[in-house]
Parts: C-alpha cells; structure tokens; sequence
C-alpha cells in the first residue's frame, strides 16, 4: 500500500511546510483548504505526487463527507492542521461568531475530517492521524480563552482516539507547538498585518519546517511506535509565574 497523507490546511504555514517535506521523502499526497488557488501552485511546484487539490471548508460536514469519502482507504496519515484562533479579547468582551468559528474549525471541523478517513485505517489495520493541537491545550493566557479550549479538545480528543483505536494498528498523535511564524498571528489579528508581525521584533520563533520536521519524524518512526503528543516550544519561549492580584480582595 503507498504511502498516502490527507493534509488539511496545507495552503500556508506548518500544512503547507508538511506537503513539501512529505513530498521529499517520496509521499503522495492529498491537499485540503478554502484556498484552491495556493494549492494548484504548490501542486505545481511539488509535481505528480500531488494526486488531489481539494478546495474544502472543514466546517461544512456534508461537504466533508462527500469530498474525502472517496479517498477513505487510501489515506494512511492524516494531518489535521486546518485550524485557527480569532481574537485576543478578554472572554467578556469576545465576539461569539469569533468563538463560533474556533469551535467550528478546530473542533467540529477536525472531527468531521477524522470520521471521514478513519474507518479505512482501521479496516487497512494500517494509519496515523496527526492533530495539531497547540501549547494553549494546556497553559493558559489572557485572551487564550475559546482557542486554548479548542486545544485542550483537541489534544483528549487524540488520546481517546487511541483507546478506540487499541488493537488496530492505527496511530494517533497530537503535536503541541509554542511560538511559531505563519500565517497564524495574521489571521487572529483579522488582517493587521503591522499587529502581527510586531510579535516577531527581536524574537526567533520556531518556523514551519521545524513543526513540518516533527509531524515527518513522527510519521516516519517504525509502526509499533506511537509519539502520544508532542510539545515544542522555541528556546525563547518559557513560563512564567502564576499572578496573584492584590488589590481585588478576591
Ligand atoms: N502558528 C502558531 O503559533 C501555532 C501554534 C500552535 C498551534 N497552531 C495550530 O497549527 C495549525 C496550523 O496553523 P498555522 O500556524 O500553520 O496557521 P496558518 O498559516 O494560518 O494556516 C492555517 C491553515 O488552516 C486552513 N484553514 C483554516 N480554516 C479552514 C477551514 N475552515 N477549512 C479548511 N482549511 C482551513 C488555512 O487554509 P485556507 O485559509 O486556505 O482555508 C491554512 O492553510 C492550526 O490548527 C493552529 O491552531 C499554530
């Protein structure tokens, strides 16, 4: 059986980053985003082994269903990248079509897509679904509120997949990134670009490649391996302390 990766989100940042290194090393592959057009050019420069562009909104289930059905069976990993935070703002004055579109991307959408695919995996006895879940799964920060939610869905979402999946072969892993330069900052600011790119002055964030680099090593390890989850943060990046508030009396 070939090897065969579904990558959604492969349109910019850590997806796209994947589609190339997956390709390097002689994977085929199938290219999921709303972006059709990035994606017929990086199936221009990536070659033959781009067997499928798949113009696609995660968040349409009908639409998932019928676009990647005829693909189940053939897919052996999975990337479940497609997925975003929108806004920053404290939880009482968040917009709730922002928290809607990051419950309906990050979470439904990523199932949709794993039910999908997932019964050919089991009934092959051969598969990886790789999520990307994030640090926010799993610290917190202001304004991380419905995004780090998400995320914390996503990375017990992966490890009940696991139990589900005990005995079949299929693997799951859920990669945690930190900091990281893409398009991602971009989209949670709506667009100021100025906003965005400030986060980066005087910093070195991981890149694409270095999170591309990690899904590849999990999916190339032999298959009685399963990485469970994976957290990655640049050097620059650590903890601090937890804050007390004096003067709240609370
Ligand atoms: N960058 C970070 O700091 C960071 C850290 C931790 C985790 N992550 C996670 O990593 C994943 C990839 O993010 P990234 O950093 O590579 O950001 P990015 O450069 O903005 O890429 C996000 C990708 O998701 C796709 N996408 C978004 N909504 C979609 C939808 N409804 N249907 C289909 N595709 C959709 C976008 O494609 P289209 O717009 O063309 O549809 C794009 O290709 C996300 O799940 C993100 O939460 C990022």
């Amino acid at each position: 059986m070939d090897n065969i990766a579904l990558i959604t989100g492969a349109s910019s940042g850590f997806g796209e980053a994947t589609a190339r290194k997956l390709v390097s090393k002689g994977w085929q592959l199938v290219l999921v985003a709303r972006r059709i057009e990035r994606l017929k050019s990086l199936q221009n420069e990536l070659g033959d082994l781009v067997l499928d562009c798949i113009e696609l909104d995660v968040c349409d289930r009908d639409a998932v269903k019928l676009a990647l059905s005829p693909w189940n069976g053939k897919i052996t990993l999975l990337v479940n990248n497609a997925g975003l935070a929108v806004g920053l703002d404290p939880a009482w004055d968040a917009d709730l079509d922002d928290w809607d579109r990051m419950v309906d991307t990050n979470i439904k959408g990523l199932t949709y897509v794993t039910r999908a695919v997932l019964s050919g995996m089991v009934e092959n006895k051969r598969g990886h679904v790789i999520n990307l879940g994030s640090i926010a799964g799993s610290y917190n920060y202001p304004g991380g509120n419905c995004y780090g939610a998400t995320k914390a869905f996503v990375e017990r979402f992966s490890t009940n997949l696991r139990a589900d999946l005990h005995g079949s072969k299929v693997r799951v892993t859920n990669i945690e990134p930190g900091f990281s330069y893409t398009e991602f900052s971009k989209v949670r600011f709506k667009g100021d670009d100025e906003k965005a790119e400030a986060l980066y002055d005087n910093a070195t964030p991981l890149s694409a490649e270095d999170i591309a680099e990690s899904i590849v090593w999990c999916a190339s390890l032999p298959e009685h391996v399963n990485i469970n989850r994976l957290e990655i943060m640049p050097t620059c990046q650590s903890f601090g302390a937890l804050p007390i508030s004096r003067d709240a009396g609370a």
